[in-house]
């Protein structure tokens, strides 16, 4: 586990890369799109320390629901008018914000969240089908190493591989 006022760039990002090696063996061979996202919440909520709050929402009728995640309950539903995950939805890159309590409509799900990053996850065919966030307790926990990291674990996982087509996705 990686304690993040201990470790220099070098180490984060080996961290990640540790974690991706290790993401990638396990869902070898799965397709199921909840069944990696609750993967990749488990493992990088053990490999970080400063992970308060790990996981995902899912794009669904035009708002976000939460999906597979490690952490305090979450809010269940968000607007893409709202939030930090709206916000990443909106622009289509990742956010990272020092301190959530001066970004303008941030939700605070959880009143001990002080920084956060937020991830879009795009599938094969290019459509934006979740966001992975990440809170901490810490103010500026994340930075250029973690857009990085999260962002190739993302892409690795969710992007380069063979996605479900819609269908599948509706009915299973
Ligand atoms: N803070 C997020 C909401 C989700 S929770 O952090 C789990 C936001 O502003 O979008």
């Amino acid at each position: 586990m990686v304690e993040n006022s201990r470790v220099n760039r070098d180490e984060k990002a080996e961290c990640y890369q540790r974690a991706l090696v290790e993401i990638t063996a396990m869902l070898e061979g799965e397709r199921d799109e909840v069944a990696r996202m609750a993967t990749v919440s488990s493992v990088l909520a053990g490999a970080f320390d400063y992970f308060y709050w790990t996981g995902f929402y899912r794009m669904q009728g035009g708002e976000l629901v939460v999906g597979p995640y490690q952490g305090t309950p979450a809010c269940l539903r968000i607007a893409l008018d709202r939030g930090i995950c709206g916000a990443t939805v909106r622009c289509g890159e990742s956010l990272v914000v020092d301190n959530v309590h001066v970004f303008p409509g941030h939700i605070a799900c959880d009143p001990r969240s002080r920084s956060e990053i937020v991830v879009p996850v795009w599938d094969a065919a290019g459509m934006l089908v979740a966001v992975l966030d990440v809170d901490s307790e810490q103010v500026g926990a994340f930075g250029d190493v973690d857009r990085e990291g999260l962002e190739r674990i993302v892409a690795a996982v969710f992007t380069a591989q063979e996605t479900p087509c819609q269908e599948e996705r509706d009915w299973g």
